[in-house]
This record gives C-alpha cells, structure tokens and sequence, in this order.
C-alpha cells in the first residue's frame, strides 16, 4: 500500500523524489522519507518524518542535497505506529530500505539473527534491512546479499535498496507487490506504480517476481536468482504526459468525476463492430461467454460493486447463474468453481492482494478467467487468461470513480455480448442496447452540467451523523456505492438498505435526525418505492430523492429532488452513480476534508 520510488541519473533527486511521493502519497499519507547518497561524505543520508510528503519537504528544506541518486517512501503503517521513528528509510550498517508489503517471519528473523537491540523501530522493514546487511557482510556482493537475504523472507514485498559502497546504483527485488522501472534520457527510474513515470516516459516495464534489478544512471539489468540475466519487457503507457495533475480542479475526485464522459466514451470505443460488442482487440475469443455455465465475479470495495449492478443484468438477460464474492472471503468460503465457471476479477489498480489471490484460487480449481483492470500489465492483468481494460487513465483519489463506471460500461458490454452470441438477443435487439449505452457519456455530462443541483442538497447533510441510502433493484446495487462513497469521504455513518427490507428493523433508527437519500429509477419499481420512502418521511425523515425525470410526478415534488435525466431504465445506473459521487463529494469538500485522502484509507491495498 505504499508508495516506493527510486531514481538514478543526470539531475538532482530531491525534487523528483518529492514530486514523485506527492504523486504516490494516495498509496499512504501517514509518514514520508528519502534517503541520498551523499558523495562528500560517502554514505548515504536518510530524511523522514511521520506526516504528508510536505512535511518531509520540510525537513529537506535547508539542506543541501546534491544528489543525484536516491529512494523515497509514503507510508500506510501496518507494522509499528506512525511515528518518525517508524518512517522509512530504514538504514542498518550498510543498507537503507524502503519497502512495501509485509514481511510475515519478521519475528522469527529477529531470533534467528539475535536483532533486537540493534533495531530502532517497530517495522518488519527495519529488520528486512538487517538482515540484507548480514548477508552483505557475509558475501561482500549486493547482488548476492540480495539473493541470500530474499530466500530468508516470507511474505510479500518490493524493496528498494542502497548499499553504501555503491554511489549512484538502485537495487531492487519483489515479491507480488509492484514494481515498475523505466530507463530514459534522464535516467533509471522505478516506482511502486505508474502514476509516478508518466511525467518521464510513456515506456516502462514491470519488475518480474524475485528478480534482483541493479540501476545505474543509464543501466537497468536484471538477474533471476539464480543469476541468469532478464531482458526488461517495455510496455507503453496510453495515459497523457499530465495525466496525473489535478489540471486546475481543487481536488482529484472531482477532476475524476468530471472525466467520466471521456472515461466511458474510451472504454466503449472499439469494442463494438456494426453496433454489436465485438472483443477482438482484446483477443477475446467468444468461446469464453459461449462454453461457461455459471459466472463469478471476484472484486473488493467498489469494483465489487460494479460486480453487483452486473449481476443483476446478468439474471434479468440472461437468466444465468452468478454469484459476486468479497475476494476477501471467497477462498474462506468453499466456492463452488469448476471448469465450467468463468471468474471474472475486477479491480482498478489490478494489484489488489484478495482480488489477486482470488483469482489464482479460482483458476487452480480449474476456472477460466477474465480480468477488468486499469492498470495496464498489473498482477491481476498478468494472472488472468484475459483482460478487459478500462480506458479510464489514472486514478489518483482513493475514492474510485471513473474506475466504477467504466468497469460498468465493460460490464454492460459483456452482458449484450453474451446475450446477443448466446442467442437471447437478436442483432436489432442489441444494436438498440448498443446505441442507448453510446448516449451515456452524453447524459452524464448533463449531471455535471446540473452538479449545483447536488451541491445544494449536499449542504442538507453536512450536519448528519448517521444516514440511510434506500431503493430497489438496479438502484439498490449503486446505493451500496453510493453509500460505501459518502462514508469514505465525508465520515458520515451511511448504510444502503433495499427499500422493503427496511420494515424488517433498521426503520428502528430512523428519526428526524436521520436522513434518508433514495434513488428511484426501475419504472416497474417505483410505485413500492414511493410506499417505503413514504414510511420513512412519516417517521420524521429528511428525504433527498434522485429520480428519474419520466418518472417525476405531482406527489415526489415534496421532497428535495434531483432529476436524473433519462436513459432506459437498464441503463439509469450511470446518471444515478454519478450524481451519488457528486454528493459525496460536496459533502467531504465543504465539510474542509481532505477529500483526495480519507482518513486511513490508501489507494492500492496490497495487503490481506
Ligand atoms: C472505494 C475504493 C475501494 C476499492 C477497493 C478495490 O472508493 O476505491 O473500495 O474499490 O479497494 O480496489 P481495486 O479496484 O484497485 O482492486
């Protein structure tokens, strides 16, 4: 969950390191260091502290730092409190370590070298250093340190690592937690992830597993570890060169909600052919949709909740078999999965470690499998038989947005395409779906264009302490969202309930104290959800209702409403998301939050 960066070249390191950890910090934003080599006192100096990267901007800021190597870290804790001690780098003798993920056997490390009245913090980094030390002192060789202290580790892990003896050289080795590297004109660069190259190259490759990687300022070469070299393989990056700003917006989020036209509109081109889902680009063959008999989609957070919205598409149209599964519990829970099924993981980053796991669970029972990521060549992409990409360019605020509705977008995609090659749908048939989910771009730029609308129902919930997200059907699926984004961002206890499932107690806890936000788009569903919204109101309930403009009528005009414009039904789940996302965000914004970074959250959870 940290963010990692290390850079060896022609130009001083202390502002790429700081720009770059100011890219990272959604990874984790509770502490920041860098370590450089300095050439006038031949060793290598660490700066840190427990705070934002601007903290550490400021510890840096009268010193003179020459360097033109270095490493950094932004950290989300797991071992030891957030602390400066607790901060990376972590230096023992010869070695200075940053590090993600989590080194399991630290304890029995701490034993077995008799560590622990050298240690200085409570990290199982400090101690993955120690032990790189011993083995340096052991073998006189990083490379072979390396090789000996990694066989050591248990756990996942990439470590960037500076050897005293070595001015001027990166290494690194890895273990499921990512590691991306680039060698350009300016110099060798690597990161814990994409965001933090793109202003330097549009190339770059990924760090296979334990391979041992040793930068020079215009060398990267890489061993496994049995010493045979590894030819970097460069992929190219789509994202634009400024991706990663903010472009003048005040926050990310909001940028990343206002981008959804272009995110979706990316997503869906070329991925249709004569207005029929066609996945040749993908290299998708339809054998996948045509030979599975059940469906299980694998995710965390919010792309399992786009996993929701897919399942109930894939009942209505298809009248398949499917189950969504917290990757988290899915191996802990005997699932059912065979040869026949097709697990679907879905995941933005593409490195989450329960999604990941998940999916290599499911496919040694024999699933064949498909990947909706946005990070190209992530863990997931890498593990899965194929991959779908979401087109949405980087995400960078850790409440996910633009991720959400363009995993939507390939799952709707899917859908029409399993309906149309497994004969449910006629081509006139979905050639109309086809054409109806091209309009959305267009229908949610008209919520951007209204968001004045949302802010000014936001400013009703600044004050609440508690609140319900009620609706039925496709419109409970994007509540569970809706609801997981306000909780995030605006610290508000938010719960989604399914409408008619309310009477069955929660309606307890409802008072004038509680708002209730609905959402009302299903036609076939709205006058019983007019009926639970009315018991709400009737026990003292503040009602904020997005609703669908066909289905406005004289008796939703007493409540504060925002008019969701039309699309079929199917397909309202786009402009309802997106209005939700506005209102979370305009509530955490005008409430002074950090909206980009919630308290104790990180972008990437790598791990378990
Ligand atoms: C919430 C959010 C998380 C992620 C979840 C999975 O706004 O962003 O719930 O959706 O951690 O992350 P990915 O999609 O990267 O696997």
């Amino acid at each position: 969950m940290c963010g990692i960066i290390g850079y060896t070249g022609k130009n001083k390191v202390k502002p790429i390191i700081i720009d770059a950890l100011t890219t990272l910090e959604y990874r984790g934003y509770d502490s920041a260091g860098m370590a450089v080599y300095n050439p006038d006192k031949k060793r290598t100096e660490v700066y840190k502290c427990a705070g934002r990267v601007r903290d550490l901007s400021k510890v840096c800021e009268d010193k003179n730092i020459d360097s033109t190597c270095g490493i950094g870290h932004t950290r989300w804790a797991t071992h030891g409190g957030v602390c400066d001690a607790n901060a990376h780098p972590h230096t023992q003798g010869s070695v200075t370590v940053v590090h993600n993920g989590i080194i399991e056997n630290y304890k029995d490390l701490v034993e077995e070298y008799d560590l622990a009245s050298s240690l200085k913090s409570e990290t199982d980094t400090e101690v993955a250093a120690a032990v790189l030390d011993r083995c340096h002192a052991e073998t006189g060789d990083p490379k072979k340190a390396i090789t000996k202290a990694v066989r050591k580790l248990k756990g996942t892990f990439a470590l960037v690592i500076l050897f005293d003896g070595e001015p001027d050289v990166i290494y690194s080795i890895r273990n499921v937690s990512p590691i991306v590297a680039t060698l350009s004109e300016e110099g060798a660069m690597l990161a814990s992830d994409l965001t933090a190259l793109t202003r330097f190259t549009n190339k770059y490759f990924v760090v296979p597993e334990y391979t041992i990687v040793r930068m020079t300022r215009d060398s990267v070469t890489m061993w496994t570890l049995d010493g045979r070299e590894v030819e970097p393989e460069y992929l190219t990056m789509d994202w634009e060169k400024n991706s990663a700003d903010k472009n003048g917006y005040p926050f990310y989020m909001e940028k990343e909600i206002m981008e959804q036209p272009k995110a979706i509109r990316d997503t869906i081109s070329g991925r249709t052919k004569a207005g029929i889902p066609n996945f040749e680009a993908d290299n998708i063959p339809d054998s996948l949709f045509t030979d599975c008999e059940r469906i299980c989609v694998v995710a965390c957070g919010t792309a399992m909740h786009a996993g929701l919205v897919f399942q109930s598409l894939v009942k209505t149209r298809l009248q398949m078999h499917i189950d969504v599964e917290m990757a988290s519990e899915f191996m802990y829970s005997d699932p059912v999965i065979d040869d026949k099924t097709l697990v679907i993981a879905v995941s933005q980053s593409g490195e989450t470690i329960d999604t990941l796991e998940a999916l290599k669970y499911a496919r040694r029972k024999g699933a064949r499998s498909l990947a909706i990521i946005n990070v190209k060549g992530s863990s997931i992409a890498r593990e899965s038989d194929y991959v779908m990409y979401t087109n949405a360019g980087p995400e960078i605020a850790v409440a996910s947005t633009k991720a959400y509705t363009t995993q939507l977008a390939v799952f709707y995609l899917i859908v029409y395409k399993m309906a149309h090659i497994r004969g449910v749908m006629d081509d006139d048939e979905v050639r109309e779906c086809i054409r109806n989910l091209k309009r959305v771009p267009e229908v949610i730029g008209s919520v951007l264009d209204g968001r004045k609308a949302v802010h000014v129902i936001a400013r009703g919930l600044l004050e609440a302490k508690d609140l319900f997200m009620i609706g039925r059907g496709l419109d409970y699926s994007i509540l569970l969202e809706g609801s997981l984004k306000l909780k995030e961002v605006s610290y508000i206890h938010s719960e989604a309930y399914a409408s008619g499932e309310l009477k069955h107690g929660p309606i307890a806890l409802i008072t004038d104290n509680t708002p209730v936000v609905a959402v009302v788009t299903q036609e076939r569903l709205m006058s019983k959800e007019l009926s639970n919204i009315r018991e709400v109101k009737s026990r003292g309930a503040a009602i904020a209702l997005f609703i669908k403009a066909d289905l406005i009528q004289q008796s939703t005009r007493e409540f504060d409403t925002f008019m969701l414009p039309n699309l079929p039904d199917e397909l309202m789940v786009f402009p309802a998301s997106v209005a939700l996302q506005l209102l979370a965000y305009y509530v955490s914004s005008d409430k002074g939050f950090d909206v980009d970074k919630p308290r104790n959250l990180a972008k990437v959870v790598t791990v378990e």
